[in-house]
């Protein structure tokens, strides 16, 4: 027995010191000192033992016992430090590197276009007013000058809500709802969403126009053209050609066009702006006597301009973009260029 036990002592220190973790110890632990462990089994035999032999051999059992239980709790605590220490390796943080940001939103290029128009002309002592999309037939049309038979009412396709109301075509009630609500002098620009049936690589369905006016004493032609020059050399910097064009419009007399160097092909002419070399900006002119009068300001005492000039076009001269409908798609690529 004394034989039986000192094997036993040998084996279990190595199988203990096999154990790769605490939970393959626990099962050497049982397997050795368990009640149905090796121990207990060769206890069993001290029932067959001399009395001189049985406090030797009961001993030597203690002392193997205790050896092994103390075996098992050094190779326990060294498990567990491998353990801790494996666990700080693998979640290991240096907190010296530089964070991940998140990826920021960044504000539309339409919207940095409006508040870029919007601040230029502030400077010049503009305010600005708003008007609703849903307009009547009066603000967006008669009051215009545009009766109901008139054939300028073909140059714009219009979405039409009912007999009397339509998405507005453009920003231009604004003045009329503007000039019935202040008398002169008044000064201001009105930025908006405007809505036609047009859609190609210079048209969208939905837009965005700014709509200016001022109307005073004694204001000319020469007023509204140092205006948009300074605003246009102002917002696009002094390289690109600009050019003023004779144009029609039933709320103002004399009206003209803007057009500015198509910046795709530097004025070579492409499909952008039809081989012409240029892109419509906006229109303009003096505000018709027959607006006045319908809101009853005195035609003889003042005069004024007014301009409405299309936003995505601006931005597509300004950026460089070669087809507007990319400010409606939303792609994210084409929007992160802009923060
Ligand atoms: C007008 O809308 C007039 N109300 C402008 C005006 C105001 C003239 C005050 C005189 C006095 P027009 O239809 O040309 O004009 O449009 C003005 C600008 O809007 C154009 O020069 C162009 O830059 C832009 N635009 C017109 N249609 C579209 C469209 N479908 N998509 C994008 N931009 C457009
Ligand atoms: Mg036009």
């Amino acid at each position: 027995m004394k034989e039986k036990l000192e094997q036993l002592l040998a084996r279990g220190r190595e199988e203990v010191n096999a154990a790769s973790d605490e939970a393959a110890l626990q099962q050497v632990r049982v397997g050795l000192l368990g009640k149905k462990g090796d121990l207990t089994a060769i206890m069993k035999g001290m029932g067959g033992l001399s009395p001189e032999e049985r406090p030797v051999i009961g001993a030597l059992a203690n002392r193997v016992k205790q050896e092994l239980e103390a075996a098992i709790d050094q190779r326990a605590a060294i498990l567990r430090r491998e353990a801790i220490a494996a666990r700080l390796e693998s979640e290991r943080i240096d907190v010296s590197l530089p964070g991940r940001s998140g990826w920021r939103g960044s504000k539309h290029p339409i919207t940095l276009v409006t508040e870029e128009v919007a601040e230029i002309f502030g400077s010049l002592g503009f305010g600005i007013a708003e008007g609703p999309e849903i307009e009547h037939d009066f603000y967006n049309f008669e009051a215009l000058n545009i009766p109901k038979d008139h054939p300028a009412r073909d140059m714009q396709d219009t979405f039409y809500i009912d007999n009397d109301q339509v998405l507005r075509t453009h920003t231009s009630p604004v003045q009329i709802r503007t000039m019935l609500a202040c008398e002169p002098p008044v000064r201001v620009i009105a930025p908006g969403t405007v809505y036609r049936r047009d859609s190609d690589l210079t048209h969208s369905p939905m837009f965005h126009q700014v709509e200016g006016f001022l109307v005073d004493e004694h204001v000319t032609f020469g007023d509204l053209k140092g205006v948009l020059t300074n605003f246009i050399s102002r917002f696009f910097g002094d390289g690109l050609k600009v050019r003023f064009r004779p144009s029609f419009f039933p709320f103002t007399e004399p009206s003209a066009e803007v057009d500015v160097e198509c910046v795709i092909c530097r004025g070579a002419g492409c499909r952008v702006c039809s081989q012409t070399g240029w892109l419509e900006i906006l229109g303009c002119g003096m505000i018709d006597p027959e607006v006045f009068r319908s809101v009853k300001y005195d035609p003889e005492k003042y005069s004024g301009f007014a301009f409405g000039m299309g936003l995505e076009r601006m931005a597509m001269l300004k950026y460089g973009v070669d087809d507007l409908r990319l400010f409606f798609e939303n792609d994210v690529r084409f929007l992160r260029q802009f923060a």
